[in-house]
């Protein structure tokens, strides 16, 4: 039998399908191992993964998306190579994005994003989002079935996010089509006149904020996105251009997938358990734990990355500068030492809230209220409107011989199609 220690989990397509199983046995091993193929040091214990998120003195957050791809632009010398990172940040992934910056530019970042999603604007995207749940719901409930993720999740998230900042009515139909998150009879991705898509959305995303918040540094419109245009830094400082547009879309990349994750994973288990529908359809208190047991249990981003800059100690492991660090949330949320019966899902589970899908410390997710505000207005809706959702047979297999894809990349976990039937109520 192979050991599933031994398994390349970068590159494992059974893995990537089942990640469970493999954290489970490395975290049997060691919360903290290093695995064989890159080098990476692979956490997988809650408390280690807290500890480490809390590390910034030690761990930066420069390779948090791609981890060891590509592999570092230098050799690591020493026991500090904090000057060697910053010599060589702009080689990274993504460098010019929060996610992956140290402070004092994370901090600096930090305080413009928190100028953009201020509870003010949160809350008028609140009362937007459940006219938008129910215009995706209008485009395909009277057909009895869908396919989730491409006729309500995807759209949803990126329409909520495209609301968020402002977008004008007029252009959301060319930002749902450019950001893959039109599945209409007749639509296709980059059908546009201009063909706006290349091979990076965040370009199309940086070129169409950029001409929105010029337009509207030269003519303040008194709108959202002449809001986002005046931003100052908290010392009252004025950003560049490319300091607001950049944050404004991250966003677009950090909220779109996730989401869709995370709704349609809280769906598949509605989908499997009917009872659970009936449950929530009587108390919808128990829509907020049901969304915390959700994230915990299928945790959208299974990974996070840090570069050890200076050499230092996670769990019992000695981790030179240099290396790279793996912090596994989706192991973290299933740890037994945490959570007991951790692969069961329990939407009454008293800790479930203490799940760190979200992240911990500096770079805790921004977007965590809206994630949980749209998984609280989807579940209620779909609750509202449909009766009796079950799996699609045809699709999945039978109840006892369940088909699901899963997307095979190292970093989320989503699946690819969800195929569901229900009765349409109203
Ligand atoms: C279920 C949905 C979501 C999940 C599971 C999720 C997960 C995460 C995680 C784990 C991080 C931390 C990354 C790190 O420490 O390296 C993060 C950061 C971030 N997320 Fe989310 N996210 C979700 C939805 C959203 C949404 C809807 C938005 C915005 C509208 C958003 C915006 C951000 C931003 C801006 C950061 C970077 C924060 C920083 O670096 O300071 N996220 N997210």
């Amino acid at each position: 039998m192979t050991d599933l220690a031994s398994v390349d989990y970068f590159s494992d397509g059974e893995v990537a399908q089942n990640p469970f199983r493999y954290f489970d046995h490395l975290r049997d091993r060691n919360p903290v191992f290093r695995e064989p193929h890159h080098g990476v040091v692979v956490v997988t214990g809650y408390q280690e993964v807290v500890e480490a998120f809390k590390n910034t003195d030690a761990l930066s957050a420069v390779n948090s998306i791609g981890g060891p791809f590509p592999p570092l632009p230098f050799v690591p010398e020493g026991d500090d190579i904090t000057a060697q990172i910053e010599a060589h940040r702009h080689e990274f992934p993504i460098f010019e994005h929060i996610v992956t910056m140290d402070p004092p530019d994370h901090t600096k970042a930090r305080a413009l994003l928190g100028r953009l999603l201020t509870p003010k604007r949160l809350k008028e995207n609140e009362e937007y989002l459940w006219t938008l749940a129910d215009q995706q719901l209008d485009e395909f409930i009277g057909n009895g079935r869908c396919e989730f993720l491409g006729e309500y999740a995807k759209p949803f998230a990126t329409l909520a996010i495209a609301d968020l900042l402002g977008v004008p009515e007029e252009d959301r139909d060319e930002f749902r089509q450019a950001l893959g998150a039109d599945a209409r009879p007749g639509t296709r991705v980059g059908a546009l006149d201009h063909e706006p898509v290349g091979i990076n959305p965040l370009d199309y995303l940086d070129e169409r904020f950029s001409g929105y918040l010029t337009e509207r540094r030269r003519e303040p419109r008194g709108d959202i996105l002449s809001g986002l245009a005046s931003a100052t830094y908290p010392d009252g400082s004025t950003p560049s251009l490319l300091e607001v547009v950049r944050p404004a879309t991250f966003l677009f990349a950090a909220g779109q997938e996730t989401v869709t994750k995370l709704l349609s994973s809280a769906l598949r288990v509605l989908g499997e358990r009917p009872e659970y529908q009936q449950i929530l359809r009587e108390d919808r208190t128990l829509i907020r734990s049901f969304t915390e047991e959700s994230l915990r249990f299928d945790s959208p981003t299974k990974v996070d990355f840090r570069l050890a800059r200076k050499t230092t100690t996670i769990g019992d492991l000695d981790v030179p500068a240099g290396t790279v660090v793996m912090l596994s949330l989706a192991a973290a949320n299933r740890d037994p030492r945490k959570f007991d019966d951790p692969n069961e899902f329990r939407f009454d589970r008293r800790n479930a809230h203490d799940h760190i899908a979200f992240g911990r410390g500096l770079h805790t997710c921004a977007g965590a209220p809206l994630a949980r505000i749209e998984g609280h207005i989807t579940l209620n809706r779909l609750l509202d409107r449909m009766s009796d959702i079950r799996i699609c047979e045809t699709e999945h297999g039978p109840t006892t011989d369940r088909r699901y894809s899963y997307e095979p990349t190292f970093l989320l976990r989503g699946l690819t199609e969800l195929h569901i039937e229900f009765t349409p109520t109203r």
